[in-house]
């Protein structure tokens, strides 16, 4: 082969190993307008509102790195993202209990991640009130990743990518606990779902079916007291009346508040995406939403701390179920389901 042409083929491979290993694909990009707070038209003030921790590109990928990366547990097995699948809102699909480190089963379903920045207390029982503070739970939780925080920072510090990445991001070389709690909160605060067909049915850009709109005024009448519009949640915790499963004994709130009357009582979750996060309940004991509609419809054997709201729910026809579950389905937000921004950056094929 003559000189000219080996030295072409050198720049040929050269060039494809660098766009392979270390070029940055152009799907990952995040510019600043992707990590910009825009509050959706008709949603609350958000409870965090990045005051100290405003987002820049830089510390979002960071976030979004440290999400996907199993480094954050004990053996290097399970990162967030093992349990808080993009596609399931960031919940776990058909997964009842979430499983972590080692197989171990955890006691409770993983619940979505989205619209974070609106609640002031996190997980089924309210046991954590701050989103920079909530990783601390999952890393440290023997059952699902069994590591500690110093020891986190201790091995991404021996990572030269991740230090020059804390240092970009943060402008000091110094690697702290703080830093990958905001950068994480960064990455989960922006996850926002304000795009479902009821979204774009309530700024009148959309339709719905005859089926759809009973759905929804029956959703008005029997559900919304608790699941309210437009976040699917009163952010309070309340007992839906569901029978205490003797095997996991969760009493859910009053483990955190240790009042009896808070036994058995959870923090009522949004429904945004729910067709995405099944199964459900904090214990995951309902495989279908026709489940979930036949309870409420049937179950009758409430205890002293049910809400009241759960007498006047009645009983639902089964073409009162269907509605329901048609206007549930237009929770499903897939702006936010294949928002390119929380995609994997470690995946090849987006
Ligand atoms: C082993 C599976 C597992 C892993 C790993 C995990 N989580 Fe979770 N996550 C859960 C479960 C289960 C809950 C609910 C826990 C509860 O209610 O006690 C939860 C709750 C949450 C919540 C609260 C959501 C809400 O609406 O209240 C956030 C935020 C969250 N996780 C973020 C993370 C982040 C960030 C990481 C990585 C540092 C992580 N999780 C790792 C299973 C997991
Ligand atoms: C008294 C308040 C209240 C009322 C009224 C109510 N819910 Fe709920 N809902 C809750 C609570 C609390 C939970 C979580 C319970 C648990 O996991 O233990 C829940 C859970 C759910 C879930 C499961 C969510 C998930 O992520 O797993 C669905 C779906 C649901 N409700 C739909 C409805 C529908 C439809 C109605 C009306 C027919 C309704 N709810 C009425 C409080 C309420």
């Amino acid at each position: 082969m003559k000189k000219r042409n080996v030295a072409i083929w050198i720049i040929v491979l050269v060039s494809a190993a660098l766009y392979g290993f270390g070029g940055v694909n152009k799907y990952f990009l995040i510019s600043p307008e992707d990590v910009e707070l825009k509050v959706p038209r008709g949603f609350p003030k958000p409870n965090y509102r990045f005051k100290d921790n405003k987002p820049t590109p830089e510390i979002f990928v960071l976030g979004r790195k440290l999400f996907y990366d199993p480094v954050l547990s004990k053996d290097s097995t399970i990162s967030c993202g093992s349990c808080h699948q993009r596609i399931a809102a960031f919940g776990h699909i058909d997964h009842a209990l979430s499983h972590g480190i080692n197989g171990l089963i955890g006691k409770r379903n993983v619940p979505a991640l989205q619209n974070l920045i609106w609640k002031d207390a996190f997980m089924w029982d309210g046991g954590v009130n701050h989103l920079e503070v909530q990783p601390l739970s999952p890393i440290t939780n023997p059952i699902e990743m069994n590591e500690s925080m110093a020891h986190v920072i201790e091995k991404l510090k021996h990572n030269k990518a991740y230090a020059e990445e804390f240092r970009v991001a943060f402008g000091d070389s110094d690697m702290t606990s703080q830093h990958l709690l905001r950068a994480l909160a960064q990455f989960t605060g922006l996850m926002i779902s304000a795009n479902s067909r009821y979204d774009r049915f309530m700024r009148g850009e959309d339709t719905f079916s005859i089926s759809e709109k009973s759905g929804l005024e029956l959703f008005r009448a029997k559900c919304a007291s608790c699941h309210e519009e437009p976040l699917f949640t009163d952010n309070r915790y309340r007992n839906n009346g569901l029978a205490p499963d003797t095997g996991l004994k969760d009493k859910g709130r009053s483990a955190i508040s240790g009042a009896q009357f808070d036994e058995y009582k959870f923090l009522v979750p949004g429904l945004r995406n729910i067709e995405m996060t099944y199964p459900y309940m904090h214990d995951g004991r309902f495989r279908k939403l026709k489940n979930v509609l036949d309870y409420y419809s049937e179950s009758r054997n409430f205890s002293p701390n049910t809400a009241k709201e759960m007498y006047e729910i009645g009983k639902l026809s089964e073409q009162d179920k269907k509605d329901i579950i048609a206007f549930l389905l237009t929770l499903t937000d897939k702006t936010f389901l294949y928002d390119r921004r929380f995609v994997d950056p470690n995946v090849s094929e987006p």
